[in-house]
């Protein structure tokens, strides 16, 4: 149904129309006649939900913050889950990922060349030299966060600690990029360029997401895209960069076991950091990290 210029705001401003997302959804028009992807309404949050996500990222964040100052060789992974499940839940948060599509913990726990979605277990115990994706997702209020750090547990391999610091760096690159009315391809042809320059692998199956209303929505955002492709990035949309860089070479399997932990292929190990952002009128704010 078409909008009337006199009408509400599609976006719940309670302003008319034309005083609002009409010369918005006009832009994105000239756009969309290109041949361009373009964000649907759905995707585009208002700035209340935006209020809304920005507090479940200050939770997500003060988990993390919390996994990082306990985190050392020793420890299971099933203590970091416990940490986040103990900490989420004294900031009246839910974990996400528990029981999200029968995951059966609160935290996904990825060491070495495990390359993401490891379960948290009391039998792998962090040891020195290891480095260990942590990443939460919180729900808050029905608003949903989304972010992972990367943990070095004490003297890593000079490669390996350059892979981490590198993957990190990716995220700088990346978010560089994220300017409203400029592509998802932009962003991710930033980092992959970057990644090959460094000799390392960019994972080409698993990729970020929108995210904020649901854990998982639009837009689905690769990192080994091409600039002035993919989506268009508009004020409003919330997604994050999570590439995942292996040392060795891209391949991946799933572990048959458990239906959820990704390896690579080769053994070699595999960083990533993830960053949840909302586009805003003149570049991104970042909510969790
Ligand atoms: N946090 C992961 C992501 O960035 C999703 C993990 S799904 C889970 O998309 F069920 F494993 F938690
Ligand atoms: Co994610």
């Amino acid at each position: 149904m078409q909008i009337g210029r006199n009408d509400l705001c599609w976006c719940g401003s309670g302003k008319k129309y034309k005083s609002c997302h009409l010369a918005f959804d006009s832009k994105i028009e000239v756009f969309r006649d290109q041949g361009h992807l373009v964000p649907p309404h759905r995707i585009i949050k208002t700035k209340e939900q935006i209020d809304g996500i920005r507090e479940s990222g200050k939770r997500n964040i003060a988990i993390l913050d919390y996994v990082a100052s306990k985190i050392k060789a020793g420890v299971t992974t099933q203590e970091i889950d416990d940490w986040v499940a103990e900490k989420t839940k004294e900031l009246g948060a839910i974990p996400a990922p528990l029981n999200y599509e029968g995951f059966p913990k609160s935290v996904c726990t990825s060491v070495n060349d495990q390359v993401c979605h490891g379960i948290p277990s009391d039998k792998d115990v962090l040891k020195e030299g290891d480095i260990v994706n942590v990443d939460c997702s919180t729900i808050y209020n029905g608003f949903i966060s989304d972010s992972s750090r990367m943990f070095m547990i004490g003297d890593v391999d000079p490669v390996t600690k350059k892979l981490v610091e590198d993957a990190h760096k990716a995220i700088d690159i990346g978010l560089e990029q994220v300017k409203p009315w400029k592509f998802l391809g932009d962003m991710g042809s930033a980092i992959n360029e970057f990644c090959k320059s460094q000799g390392y692998s960019v994972v080409e199956e698993i990729g970020g997401h929108g995210c904020g209303l649901e854990f998982h929505e639009e837009p689905w955002v690769s990192y080994v895209s091409k600039p002035n492709t993919e989506m268009l990035m508009v004020p409003g949309m919330c997604f994050t960069i999570e590439p995942m860089i292996n040392l060795g070479k891209r391949h991946i399997y799933e572990d048959a076991d458990n239906g959820w932990t990704i390896y690579t292929e080769d053994g070699k190990p595999s960083a990533q950091w993830e960053v949840q952002v909302v586009v805003t009128d003149n570049g991104y704010e970042i909510l969790a990290y």
